[in-house]
């Protein structure tokens, strides 16, 4: 089976990407899921109700959060409801929604994890043990586990790799909105890339207006972040085709699409 995850969708500039090229993508790939990282969705910091349901309209099949989960506050009001928003895992135990979520497509049921990682981040339980736990909890339903690692540091990310290689199908990270070039298949089955990338502004950094964050580096003052309203967009994704009996990946490839490296169909 094959899933497509696209990074991080940064403010309306990712939107109309993700409008744009997901039914495009999912012409050209033919993916039994996607799933599609939401967290930088509303204004470049959190998800409203109104953007979820516009992914899933789009032909997501569901969006996983990370650090900017709770920054629109409209979060509160529909996480609870919202059956395939899938937010870390490893915030406390009484923090509304949830870190693993399954999904039943066709003949295939995944189960979606989020974790945030804590190196150059705010402190929060451990990602591996929870990692492990739920991994294991998944195990029981399903071999197909697929899991958005959000974090800053390769190293962590890369431990995360390692640490589960052959108990789920795939780690991918996100939020550092810079795609890498490590996808790889590690030796236990599983797929690893450090970065997806992001879905945004191509001209910005990290998907904000690039003025404002180089006077931030030229003044070290505070300055407000925007997301550029107009300019190029660049798209992020990857995509992994998984052996729906063993859970195990076969393939792992990233896609790119910006005026650089242009969607052909
Ligand atoms: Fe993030």
């Amino acid at each position: 089976m094959k899933l497509l995850f696209v990074g991080d969708v940064v403010g309306s500039p990712g939107r109309d990407m993700l409008k744009e090229y997901l039914p495009k993508m999912k012409e050209k790939f033919k993916p039994h899921i996607t799933i599609v990282n939401g967290e930088n969705a509303a204004g470049g910091r959190g998800i409203t109700e109104k953007i979820y349901r516009e992914f899933l309209g789009w032909g997501a099949q569901a969006v996983t959060l990370g650090n900017h989960a709770w920054d629109n506050r409209e979060i509160f009001e529909f996480i609870d409801d919202a059956k395939y928003l899938v937010r870390p895992a490893n915030f406390p135990e009484e923090t509304p929604g949830e870190g693993l979520k399954f999904l039943k497509l066709n003949q295939y049921e995944i189960a979606i994890i989020n974790l945030q990682a804590r190196t150059f981040m705010p402190a929060l339980d451990c990602p591996f043990r929870k990692a492990e736990e739920l991994a294991a909890e998944a195990r029981k339903r399903t071999p197909i586990i697929f899991v958005d690692f959000h974090g800053e540091a390769t190293s962590e990310k890369q431990a995360m790799g390692w640490f589960l290689d052959g108990q789920v199908s795939a780690v991918i990270g996100t939020h550092t909105h810079v795609q890498t070039a490590d996808q790889r298949i590690l030796p236990g089955g599983t797929a690893y890339l450090s970065d997806a990338g992001m879905t945004g502004p191509y001209d910005g950094i990290l998907g904000m207006e690039k003025e404002a964050v180089i006077h931030r580096f030229l003044t070290s003052l505070p300055v407000r972040f925007e997301v550029p309203k107009t300019g190029r967009t660049v798209l992020s994704a990857v995509l992994i085709d998984i052996d729906e009996k063993t859970g195990k990946s076969r393939k792992i490839d990233t896609i790119l699409i910006n005026e650089d490296h242009p969607f052909y169909h």
